[in-house]
């Protein structure tokens, strides 16, 4: 059993090695034994952005989940936090939304990640997104000082959740809320996929039960928590039988257990 250390650092070695590939390296290489990071999962989990205002191609390494700014209510003027950001994708369209008086703050514990975001905003000359590197369990912003939340793609790698979403909470301000996409279960995964560390990376196996998800929430003092979108996450054969033999793979194929892509919102009081 991994300890909350060494998922960390595993986490930001495979994201430190995806940085710099393009979406269709990341969509296409992944499969194989190119990248090591095993999301070609992240494939089959990615949603289109490019008709999304803000969008900037550089940003979009297809690791997304959901597409939480769609769902987070963010009005002119906000200052919204993207938990995870990547190389932005979301900090970009949520900058386009806030428009020239608010302001986004991406945080990512993967330098490479921090890197390339500022590389992106840095092109485009933006001077009201911020990328900040941080852990998510330790966010590096001021309680109370947020309107929204957003995230893709991301708790499920965190491995204190309930830190993560009491840190969410407290740097909120009263009033504001999140959105936040994300992959959940329904039903156990077979032992081998989930002690598999590329499918940990691959946002799979850290993944919680939905109801879990749900009560971490709550517990951490959210109100108004309504799932607003959620979809079924079906991972190939090919992936699965590297972790199980084809017997195997085809009957968690057929059994009940689900993997959900969900996006969640809820108020902080
Ligand atoms: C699946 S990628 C999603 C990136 C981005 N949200 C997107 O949709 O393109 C997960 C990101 O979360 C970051 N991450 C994972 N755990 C984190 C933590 N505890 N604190 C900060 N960042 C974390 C990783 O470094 C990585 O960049």
């Amino acid at each position: 059993m991994a300890t909350d250390q060494e998922l960390k650092e595993l986490v930001k070695e495979k994201y430190g090695e995806i940085a710099f590939q393009s979406k269709e390296q990341n969509e296409t290489s992944c499969c194989g034994s190119g990248c090591g990071c095993g999301p070609s999962d992240f494939a089959v989990m990615a949603e289109d952005y490019t008709k999304l205002s803000g969008y900037v191609a550089d940003a979009d390494l297809g690791l997304g989940c959901g597409l939480p700014t769609e769902f987070a209510q963010i009005r002119s003027g906000d200052t919204v936090v993207d938990l995870g950001s990547g190389a932005g994708n979301d900090a970009f369209v949520a900058r386009s939304i806030v428009g020239e008086n608010g302001k986004v703050i991406g945080i990512d514990m993967t330098e490479q990640m921090i890197a390339k975001a500022k590389k992106n905003a840095e092109k485009l000359g933006f001077s009201n997104v911020e990328f900040l590197s941080g852990d998510i369990e330790n966010i590096p912003i001021t309680d109370n000082t947020v309107d929204v939340v957003v995230s893709n793609c991301v708790m499920n790698l965190v491995p204190n959740k309930q830190k993560a979403f009491a840190e969410t909470y407290r740097i909120l301000k009263s009033g504001g809320h999140f959105s936040i996409s994300d992959i959940v279960l329904n039903g156990e995964l077979p032992a081998n996929v989930k002690n598999a560390a590329e499918m940990y990376a691959g946002c799979v196996a850290g993944a919680q039960q939905m109801d879990d998800y749900i009560a971490t929430i709550k517990n951490a003092g959210f109100v108004n928590i309504t799932v607003q979108k959620k979809r079924e996450i079906y991972i190939p054969n090919e992936i699965l039988v590297k972790y199980l033999s084809l017997e195997d793979a085809l009957a968690f194929t057929k059994s009940d257990t689900g993997i959900f892509s969900i996006t969640v919102y809820a108020d902080k009081p």
